[in-house]
């Protein structure tokens, strides 16, 4: 094996680092451009799994979509990918061009990348540390042909791990993100970690959504709070977030969301359809309020 001297390391360390940061540039340049085409970016967050975050994402997306907006969905769930699934949209190997990768498209032009696309069955699991998850989520943005878009929902794991940490990294300038909490006192706890996480990374909480608010009974119409009640209002009392609205239990949503079909496409006269139409609206003032606000801010700066 042929000896390299200290200085001829030195060289080929420095020709690496500068090679990879030049790489780099390119990846943040392909990756800015990308962002440039996208008008609104919203991460949907929790402390807490299991509460609902890709199901809002996914009612989100068509709410959005079936308006006549141009949607995607960034699924960042990289190791329990299931926005596919929920849009029923099959496993497939993503098709790629000059302009990049190019996402899947699911019910209403939804766009959708995912993780899902890139393993190779059900039971595969992702076996990654924080770099390769931080690689991975740059890439879902820079080398993604998104094209131009209205809309984009991100879909995070729980916590404020490697993932959520990424999208704040490379979307700095997002809208806002989505709090997604169940009533119950310990989820209200875990909770409260997504409201400080998003103020310490600077991004606005467009509001707390509390998903699997009580039950209403078919038969005699009686509520019953199976998780108490309150927890999302409470959150948003103590640390003086918007409240978006509640969300109840609905079996459909859970046999809707199995089969492909998000609950907001076929039932929008039910219950749970009119709370998602409530936090849309909400949600839409909220980014009027702030496009106003930062067309105003352009204003008075020369
Ligand atoms: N309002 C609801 N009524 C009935 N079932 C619901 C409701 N919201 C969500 N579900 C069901 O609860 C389960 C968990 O929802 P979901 O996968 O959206 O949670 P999550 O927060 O994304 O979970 P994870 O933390 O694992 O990513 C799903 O089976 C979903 O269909
Ligand atoms: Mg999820």
């Amino acid at each position: 094996m042929t000896k390299t001297s200290p200085k001829q390391e030195s060289i080929t360390n420095q020709a690496t680092s500068c090679s990879t940061s030049t790489a780099q540039k390119e990846q943040e340049q392909k990756t800015q451009l990308k962002l440039e085409k996208i008008k609104h970016k919203i991460a949907i967050i929790s402390g807490k799994g299991g509460v609902g975050k890709s199901t809002v994402t996914a009612n989100l997306a068509m709410a959005y979509a079936s308006e006549g907006h141009k949607v995607g969905i960034l699924d960042a769930d990289l190791h329990g990918p299931c926005i596919p699934k929920m849009l029923g949209i099959e496993r497939q190997p993503l098709k790629s061009g000059i302009a990049g990768i190019f996402p899947a498209v699911g019910k209403l032009g939804i766009k959708v990348v995912s993780m899902d696309f890139f393993l190779p069955s059900d039971e595969a699991p992702l076996i990654w540390r924080g770099p390769l998850k931080m690689r991975a989520i740059e890439q879902f943005i820079g080398d993604v042909a998104w094209g131009e878009l209205d809309y984009l929902f991100i879909d995070l794991p729980p916590g404020t791990g490697d993932e959520p940490l990424s999208i704040m990294h490379f979307i700095p300038d997002m809208d806002g993100v989505v709090i997604v909490t169940m009533p119950s006192e310990l989820s209200e706890a875990i909770v409260k970690k997504s409201v400080t996480f998003a103020k310490e990374t600077g991004i606005p909480v467009i509001g707390i959504v509390e998903n699997l608010s009580g039950y209403v009974c078919p038969d005699c119409g009686k509520k019953v709070d199976i998780f108490k009640s309150g927890g999302g209002k409470r959150i948003s009392d103590a640390l003086s977030v918007p409240y978006l609205g509640s969300i109840p239990i609905d079996p459909r949503v859970c046999i809707d969301s199995d089969s492909g079909l998000p609950f907001m496409a076929a039932n929008q006269s039910l219950p749970v359809a009119k709370a998602f139409i409530e936090i849309v609206a909400k949600i839409k003032e909220f980014l009027s309020v702030n496009q106003f606000l930062s067309n105003q801010e352009k204003k008075v700066k020369p």
